[in-house]
């Protein structure tokens, strides 16, 4: 059964206030008519596409039968049924407006209409109260809602029937083609709607759009540090934020916790602000002996001030002491804790290869996702 697609984009969009024909303006790089194509297209890759636009319209998105609308809705929707191709059994009809409806929802509507072989449009329940209201602005009566639906674009008609309805009722009497279609004496069934279906109309319905489409990972960051330091003659490690009494002890100016460093130089650049050496100066006496906690909390603050948080942060320790396994819950929930944002540790030897593989000390690795603030 061959289905078509009349996507009406013709209207002037003068709600929208933007002095352009609306479903010719661009969210997130894509005009609204293009949004409606691609779903239609990708609901069903065969079926015919009309496109009905204002006159004179360039820009056209490609393989769609396109055509110039009418003065009303009415007429644009008559001047789509107008050029079907022959074979069309099942009609789409599409407010371009309505530009983020899901190629699933045409999915579902062709769907219900092979199904049924009637009407069928997405509908939402209403959820405000609703009222009547009198030419005063004076409410006059609560109405009922659960008796109301909100009903939204694609709407799918058996071809023949529709093209019989719009035949035979009196163009403007009707706001939608299911009204047209019920207005024939058919049947038309509701399936559940979206939500994302919404019309843009007005400038916070553009905005809103356009907040949907916005990418989710605008301003994410990341960054990688890498840390190694020997053992030294000592036993009493401290790694991962854990102290390690039994393990010989990293040299170094603080405790030698390389993941910890390895953290603090994943943070410092996502956020190009330099390293670990340029943060605290390998002789300054605050940093002595001190602990994985106050290099990371200082390099937190510092990500804040520029307007960075972490997101998450990934950290391998490469070496063959400690065993890392039965502490790795503990080490994940301290360094998680100074960090603000979940850690994940892991480990690996190096197959006896290198400093690590010797047995002379122990690397770290980290990779930190930041975002902006707020
Ligand atoms: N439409 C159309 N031809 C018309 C009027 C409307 O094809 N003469 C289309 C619009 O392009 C839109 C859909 O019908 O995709 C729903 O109409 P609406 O949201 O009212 O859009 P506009 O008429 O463009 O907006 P406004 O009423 O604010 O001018
Ligand atoms: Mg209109």
């Amino acid at each position: 059964m061959t289905t078509a697609v009349i996507i009406v984009a013709a209207g002037s969009g003068t709600r929208l206030g933007l002095n352009r024909p609306k479903a010719f303006i661009e969210v997130a790089g894509l005009t609204l008519a293009q949004r409606s194509v691609d779903a239609a297209r990708e609901a069903d890759p065969l079926a015919q596409i009309v496109l009905v636009v204002p006159d004179g319209q360039s820009n056209l998105p490609t393989g769609v039968t396109a055509v110039t609308g009418g003065a009303t809705r009415h007429e644009s929707v008559a001047a789509g049924l107008a050029v079907l191709a022959d074979d069309v059994e099942v009609v789409l009809v599409h407010d371009a407006a309505r530009a983020l409806a899901s190629a699933n929802l045409f999915t579902r509507v062709i769907e219900r209409v092979r199904e049924t072989n009637a009407g069928v449009v997405p509908s939402l329940p209403v959820s405000d109260a609703i009222k009547r209201v009198n030419a005063e602005g004076f409410v006059t009566e609560s109405v009922d809602r659960s008796v109301l639906a909100a009903v939204q674009t694609p709407q799918g008609f058996p071809r023949a029937e529709l093209e019989a309805a719009y035949a035979s009722v009196r163009a403007d009497d009707h706001n939608d083609d299911a009204a047209v279609f019920v207005a024939a004496g058919r049947q038309v069934h509701t399936i559940p709607g979206e939500a994302v279906a919404f019309k843009i109309t007005t400038l916070p319905d553009l905005e809103r759009a356009q907040a949907l489409l916005a990418p989710v990972s605008a301003g994410y960051r990341i960054g990688s540090g890498t840390d190694v330091h020997a053992f030294g003659s000592t036993l009493g490690l401290w790694l991962a934020g854990l102290h390690w009494p039994e393990e010989l002890a990293l040299a170094g100016h603080s405790d030698g916790d390389s993941a910890s460093h390895a953290i603090v130089d994943a943070l410092l650049a996502a956020a190009n602000l330099g390293d670990i050496g340029g943060m605290v100066g390998t002789d300054d006496p605050r940093f002595e002996g001190a602990h994985g906690e106050v290099f990371i909390r200082e390099a937190v603050s510092r990500l804040r001030t520029a307007g960075f948080e972490p997101v998450n942060v990934t950290v391998q320790i490469l070496g063959n002491q400690p065993k890392l396994a039965p502490r790795r819950e503990e080490a994940q929930q301290v360094l998680s804790d100074w960090v603000g944002a979940p850690v994940s540790v892991s480990a690996t030897t190096t197959d006896g290869l290198g400093l690590m593989g010797e047995g002379k000390g122990i690397a770290a690795t980290a990779t930190a996702l930041i975002k902006p603030l707020g």
